[in-house]
């Protein structure tokens, strides 16, 4: 009987330790999107992808995570929501990220459906604001790079059944709606919202994504339809159940291609 209390509680413990490094180590995910819609001046543009903080620290004052940003040597960064939500306590993680990332590249964001719900949303937007962030809320914006021009399009998660427009880059918290997207014709979606499923099998395939939802269509990684592609990062912290199996957290590169 002690010998079994004994294995057991090495087994436990060896749980732990695994779920605490699969929750908080950091990892970088890298892909490339090669298509005619990329003009020549954008071949080899690249994009950081930062998702899903949900008030979560990588390294004091956010060191790591705004390393791997770094690393990436974006040409643009785009936050794709839900870094906080109703039980975020301060802001002071978002403003380590915010300062540390603020003259690696411009840097851009749309709302996901968790930050609405804080107490602290106003004080986000004011942060974001402080920081030269460029907020879309169903607006476009023309980015300029090597002498051309693409068009970015973004919404806040609530605003999808607003007329959109075939932009060539879109940001939007929920993959689910990539479909949506893709009728119009739009180029890239970037997305977060699933967490890599937050719960995944070895080998990652998504078994309970946030809200409870069981065998998520999209976790992460890339996905085409039609003549569109996503790329959904697979988040970076935590909602509901407050660990990752096989989902660790990640900053997503984007790396553009003349197609
Ligand atoms: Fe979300």
């Amino acid at each position: 009987m002690r010998k079994f209390s004994f294995v057991f509680s090495g087994l436990l413990a060896l749980g732990v330790l695994f779920a605490l490094q699969q929750t908080n180590s950091l990892k970088s995910a890298r892909y490339t999107w090669e298509s005619p819609r990329v003009p020549p001046g954008f071949d080899g543009f690249q994009v950081a992808l930062v998702s899903d903080l949900h008030g979560k620290r990588f390294g004091r004052e956010q060191k790591r995570l705004v390393q791997a940003v770094r690393d990436l040597q974006p040409d643009m960064i785009a936050l794709t929501g839900d870094f906080i939500d109703r039980k975020t306590k301060d802001l002071d993680f978002a403003r380590e990220f915010l300062e540390g990332i603020k003259n690696i590249a411009p840097v851009y964001w749309v709302d996901g459906n968790h930050d609405p719900h804080s107490p602290l949303y106003g004080e986000l937007h004011a942060l974001l604001a402080e920081y030269g962030v460029a907020v879309l809320a169903g607006n476009c914006v023309d980015i300029t790079h090597g002498g051309d021009t693409m068009r970015l399009l973004g919404y806040a998660f609530w605003e999808l059944y607003h007329p959109i427009e075939p932009a060539d880059i879109v940001l939007f918290h929920g993959p689910d709606d990539f479909f949506r997207f893709a009728a119009l014709g739009c180029g890239l979606v970037l997305s977060g919202h699933n967490h890599g499923g937050q719960i995944a099998l070895p080998g990652g395939r998504a078994v309970l994504a946030p809200n409870w939802h069981l065998f998520p269509k999209y976790s992460g990684g890339v996905y085409a339809e039609g003549e569109s592609t996503m790329v959904l990062s697979r988040g970076l912290g935590t909602s509901d159940i407050h660990v990752r199996l096989f989902a660790r957290p990640e900053v997503v590169g984007v790396v553009f291609r003349a197609g």
